[in-house]
């Protein structure tokens, strides 16, 4: 595996690779890497000819500085489990290329960042339009894959994409999820032993709104109450948001259907965790959802957080 540091040696290479007539595939990440990354990897694998992953740990999204400096890092770590994927190549830039002095330039994407994670995480998704804008120019890549798990900005790099006009192909890949449903996040390393046995309360709340609409609840109140319930066993996790919201604009809707999503954050001691349930998928996979049963989506492999 290549390892590129330096923007102008990422685009002299990729510039290279698409003259060759090789597709790139791209997927960018903040490292610390995990099941999650590695099925966005496998897929870009998959369908590319030249894959590239970025570690970039964004100080332009974080709107805490201490989550910036308690962010995870392995990056030998990361690299060996990069290496281990079949990836072309490593992109890790430096902080001060990236935002080199006398950078004003910022990517706002307005209406999708109203709601959700938007108005309580300020300059959260300014900072995540812009970098991933940056980091498409330095890869030029065919396509690029995202995790569903962060659904807002998912939507919020497909409106860039396409407003920007920027040539690629954005996918994204649905949630991987540890085996008692808690969704794969470099955060859940920060949570204690103690908080990580609670954390499975959040997927079970969402999935006993998913139960409710698939017996035929429709009201987003009343679906709202039930997951609330689940949540009132857990007096430590500290809701943040949960909303019911069509899955294109992010705007809540009084009436849940097939377009619709139910996202959530929440706290546990000083980590803060989101997840969200797409209705269509639940239609979708033969094996219904439940409160009590076994999580949808277990994936294994070789995790070397673990
Ligand atoms: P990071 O949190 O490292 O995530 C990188 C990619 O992995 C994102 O597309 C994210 O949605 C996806 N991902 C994370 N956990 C996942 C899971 N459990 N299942 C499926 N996909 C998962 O998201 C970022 O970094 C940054 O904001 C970034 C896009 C790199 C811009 O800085």
């Amino acid at each position: 595996m290549k390892v590129i540091t330096n923007i102008r040696k990422m685009q002299e290479f990729s510039r290279q690779v698409r003259g060759a007539g090789l597709r790139i595939g791209f997927v960018p990440t903040m490292g610390y890497l995990h099941e999650g990354h590695v099925e966005l990897v496998r897929h870009a694998r998959e369908h590319s000819d030249v894959v590239v992953v970025s570690i970039f740990v964004n100080p332009a999204q974080f709107d805490r500085k201490d989550d910036f400096d308690r962010y995870p890092r392995d990056e030998q770590g990361d690299i060996a489990l990069l290496e281990h994927e079949g990836v072309e190549v490593l992109f890790m830039p430096k902080a001060e290329e990236v935002y080199a002095p006398g950078a004003a330039t910022r990517v706002r994407v307005e209406g999708l960042t109203d709601g959700l994670c938007g108005p309580r995480r300020p300059g959260h998704f300014e900072g995540v339009a812009t970098v991933v804008a940056a980091l498409l120019n330095m890869v030029g890549p065919d396509r690029a894959w995202f995790g569903e798990k962060d659904y807002q900005q998912l939507q919020v790099i497909r409106r860039m994409v396409s407003d920007l006009h920027i040539p690629v192909e954005i996918i994204g890949v649905e949630t991987v999820r540890e085996p008692d449903g808690v969704a794969m996040s470099s955060r859940n390393a920060r949570l204690t032993q103690e908080q990580r046995e609670i954390a499975p309360v959040i997927r079970r709340a969402l999935c006993a709104m998913a139960d409710g609409y698939l017996a035929g609840e429709t009201s987003a109140v009343r679906l709202t109450d039930t997951a609330r319930a689940v949540l009132a066993t857990q007096p430590d996790v500290r809701l943040e948001y949960l909303e019911v919201v069509d899955g294109a604009s992010l705007k809540g809707v009084e009436r849940a259907d097939d377009h619709t999503v139910i996202a959530i954050a929440a706290w546990l001691g000083d980590v803060r965790l989101i997840d969200n349930i797409v209705l269509s998928r639940v239609r979708e996979h033969a094996d219904v959802p439940s409160a009590a049963a076994v999580p949808t989506h277990i994936h294994g492999g070789a995790n070397p957080h673990a």
